[in-house]
């Protein structure tokens, strides 16, 4: 049965959805709106969240990526006071941007029960929710939205940006990341179970059909994007070390990525890289 969308009054509300209509089933202490994909669906490989849990802080993509969405929620959305990333995963974004901000209210959204338990050791603090971006539970509740290399999971994409529009407050901020460019597609994708890889176009066109301005569309790991084309070319990759890189390289992959992050900084978009970033308002 669909419930009507949910009002979050304060935090406290978080466990009582039912005063709202809402009859999310209680598991491990994490409210579940789609209890049938809770365990199990097509949106990604589960059995990857440990491995990314054990890598994320050390792993030069996900430390500089992190870096770049912190340091655009500040400059364009320095006044939110809630923010609710959708698709958390194991929570490491989310607690980078709780650290930044301890003044925000931050929500984490994930289909996964599984990643929401690796979420909770990160963000204790975080209100967590079991939901299917699909059936988003909320309408006019968040000051900003993020949902990071989550889109390119879902079948109707279209059905999750609209949803994430109704979700925001007028006025609310959107921040997106999904990986870019058709011809970068590789058993690497198949293995994240993508169901594609965005151009600009394609992004900017359906954020704009679910309802929102653009402000920003930038790529990003442009400068890392040879080696990235390189890796793409060996032969099919083994889950076991698909994000494994050495040290030396980490650290120098790292700064490479610093660099680009100042120049995003300075308002400068890059034309072509392995990701690309959208920002927006409702
Ligand atoms: C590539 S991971 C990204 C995780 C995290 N956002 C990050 O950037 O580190 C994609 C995430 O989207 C989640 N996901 C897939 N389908 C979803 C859906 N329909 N609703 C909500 N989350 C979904 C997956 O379970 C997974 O945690």
């Amino acid at each position: 049965m669909d419930s009507p969308p949910l009002n979050r009054k304060s935090r406290d509300d978080l466990l009582t959805y039912h005063l709202s209509g809402y009859h999310p089933e209680i598991s491990n202490r994490f409210p579940v709106f789609a209890p049938e994909l809770a365990m199990e669906n097509d949106g990604f490989d589960r059995t990857l969240f440990e491995t990314l849990f054990k890598i994320e802080s050390s792993h030069f993509w996900f430390k500089s990526r992190n870096e770049l969405i912190i340091q655009c929620l500040k400059k364009y959305f320095p006044s939110a006071r809630n923010f609710c990333e959708i698709g958390c995963g194991t929570g490491y974004v989310l607690q980078g941007i709780a650290a930044e901000n301890p003044h925000m209210n931050v929500t984490g959204s994930e289909i996964y029960l599984s990643a929401l338990d690796y979420a909770a050791q990160r963000v204790p603090n975080a209100d967590l929710i079991q939901a299917d971006i699909c059936r988003f539970p909320f309408e006019s509740e968040f000051d900003v939205i993020g949902s990071f290399d989550v889109l390119e999971h879902i079948d109707n994409d279209m059905l999750a940006l609209q949803n994430i529009h109704k979700a925001l407050k007028a006025n609310g901020g959107l921040i997106l990341t999904v990986p870019q460019h058709d011809w970068l597609w590789s058993s690497y994708d198949d293995m994240a179970c993508h169901k594609r890889r965005y151009s600009r176009r394609e992004l900017l066109a359906k954020v704009k059909d679910a309802g929102f301005n653009v402000i920003r569309m930038t790529s990003f790991m442009t400068f890392l994007l040879p080696v990235m084309l390189a890796s793409r070319l060996k032969k099919t990759p083994d889950p076991s070390t698909l994000l494994s890189v050495n040290r030396a390289m980490n650290a120098i992959f790292y700064k490479i990525n610093r660099i680009e992050q100042m120049l995003i900084n300075r308002n400068i978009n890059l034309p072509f890289g392995g990701s690309l970033l959208c920002i927006a308002k409702k």
